[in-house]
């Protein structure tokens, strides 16, 4: 089986299980799980019962998805993903949403913890992605191409929607704070980076640093459906804060933020839902 027959199939293991047909879809990151209890009415699939599903291996990912209701809007909620640190391959890391695109998403909302470059940033800041730079430059697209899923080329200029990130804007200022804007650069992964990478991609334009989301956004883009990133900065990245990094931290910071998010993504999902 290909790509397009694999992706098609585990949409029809979903769709045969959950009481509605979501048409947003929302990726939960590291330690940002919290969302998922704001869902009414919703069936809960671990990732290792969808069909060609990857399982997830990180800690703070328990790996399930959830289908429900946020208010009246039928939404679909991934809480954890897999990352390429755990050796899968950019495709794989890329087939959740591979599968939400096949099951009708047209809105993707992706998440994740990240470490703060840009020196204005802060330690528990949410951060809406601007843009992003693909540094291990793997591309889950490369390889033959099924027309199905999307074109062969496309284009990236506006990756994260413009339309979403006014609409996240207006949303936090309903909840009354301000979301910041800025380029993510993802890397391979699972070490941490140095203080000289961090200077090093300052210098590029980064102004946060992860280890997921680009893969995603790519094959969503891939596919048409319109992108919304938000990064929790769960700690300044090496060399910027005086303590060494570690998971504990970014799990710690991440749970204290997972509320003020789950506010903030259902005001989203509703501004969406009434659009
Ligand atoms: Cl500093 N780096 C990376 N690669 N991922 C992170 C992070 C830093 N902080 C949270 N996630």
């Amino acid at each position: 089986m290909n790509l397009y027959e694999k992706a098609s199939a585990a949409a029809d293991f979903l769709r045969e299980r959950i009481p509605t047909i979501p048409q947003i879809a929302v990726v939960l990151g590291s330690g940002l799980g919290g969302f998922a209890t704001q869902l009414e009415n919703s069936v809960a699939i671990p990732f290792a019962e969808v069909p060609y599903f990857p399982k997830p291996t990180a800690p703070g990912h328990s790996g399930r998805i959830l289908c429900g209701s946020c208010g009246k809007t039928p939404v679909a909620v991934m809480q954890g993903r897999v990352h390429a640190y755990e050796g899968y391959s950019p495709e794989e890391v890329s087939f959740p949403v591979r599968v939400l695109g096949r099951l009708g998403v047209k809105t993707l909302i992706l998440t994740n913890a990240a470490g703060g470059i840009r020196m204005d940033l802060q330690q528990g800041q949410l951060v809406l992605i601007s843009d992003h730079i693909n540094f291990p430059q793997l591309n889950p697209v490369a390889g033959p191409n099924d027309e199905r899923l999307g074109p062969r080329f496309f284009d990236m200029t506006e990756a994260y929607s413009g339309r979403l990130r006014k609409l996240a804007q207006a949303a936090a200022q309903h909840e009354g704070f301000m979301l910041e804007e800025g380029v993510y650069l993802n890397v391979l992964g699972p070490s941490f980076e140095t203080p000289a990478e961090i200077r090093a991609f300052r210098g590029m334009g980064a102004d946060l640093v992860g280890m997921s989301t680009v893969m995603e956004t790519i094959a969503a883009r891939h596919m048409d459906i319109e992108v919304l990133g938000i990064s929790c900065v769960t700690n300044m990245a090496a060399g910027i804060q005086a303590e060494p990094l570690n998971h504990e931290e970014v799990l710690a910071t991440g749970r204290q933020v997972e509320e003020q998010l789950g506010r903030l993504l259902t005001r989203i999902v509703q501004a969406l839902q009434e659009q």
